[in-house]
């Protein structure tokens, strides 16, 4: 394991996959690295790409509402993506971009050693919850890994192209509220 200043080095400099050709910044993730709530969304748009900080385009700026639901915000999360370089087009990263990006996200939680993980999306929940996890049948559930509390809710990005899912979603945010009571998770 890297300590941060070795980590951030190695990514910001990352050529292990073809994103890194295309990217106009490396988007490491932001916020407290002490932080008990971890937030992880699938890879930077184009804003993000742009500006190097995750979520901070159209997207982000909802995150930044349904955070601030539940008395969070993102000065008390850490935000960080599964792949750190933008997929062209905002398509899906490829397994293989995945597969040469996810030890810095690995190594990020094994630094932070958060109480509670937000999935923000399918990806980042088949890449940390379940290889098979199933968005539409599972966000809001709960599961407990190595005495990390894990969970994903839809994706901020599906919620701006569908309102239908925002009632659930919603229902998904006090359930979170709720997880960090129980857990004293500081926020
Ligand atoms: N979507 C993501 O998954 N991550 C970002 O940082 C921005 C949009």
């Amino acid at each position: 394991m890297l300590d941060w200043t070795q980590l951030e080095a190695l990514c910001r400099s990352c050529n292990r996959c073809g994103l890194c050709q295309t990217r106009h910044n490396v988007v490491f993730g932001v916020g407290p690295r002490d932080a008990d709530i971890m937030l992880v969304g699938e890879g930077p748009g184009q804003q993000e790409d742009l500006q190097g900080e995750p979520f901070v385009g159209p997207a982000g700026r909802l995150l930044d509402d349904m955070l601030s639901i539940i008395d969070l915000s993102r000065e008390n999360c850490y935000i960080a993506n599964v792949v750190k370089c933008r997929p062209p087009q905002n398509r899906d990263p490829l397994e293989i971009e995945q597969e040469a990006c996810i030890g810095y996200l690995r190594n990020q939680y094994a630094l932070i050693r958060p109480k509670i993980v937000v999935c923000l999306g399918r990806i980042a929940a088949t890449r940390l919850i379940r290889s098979d996890y199933r968005i539409t049948r599972e966000h809001g559930q709960w599961v407990e890994k190595r005495g990390v509390w894990m969970t994903a809710i839809y994706h901020p990005s599906a919620l701006l192209r569908d309102l239908s899912k925002r009632p659930e979603t919603f229902r998904d945010l006090l359930s979170i509220r709720q997880k960090i009571q129980e857990t004293g998770a500081r926020f």
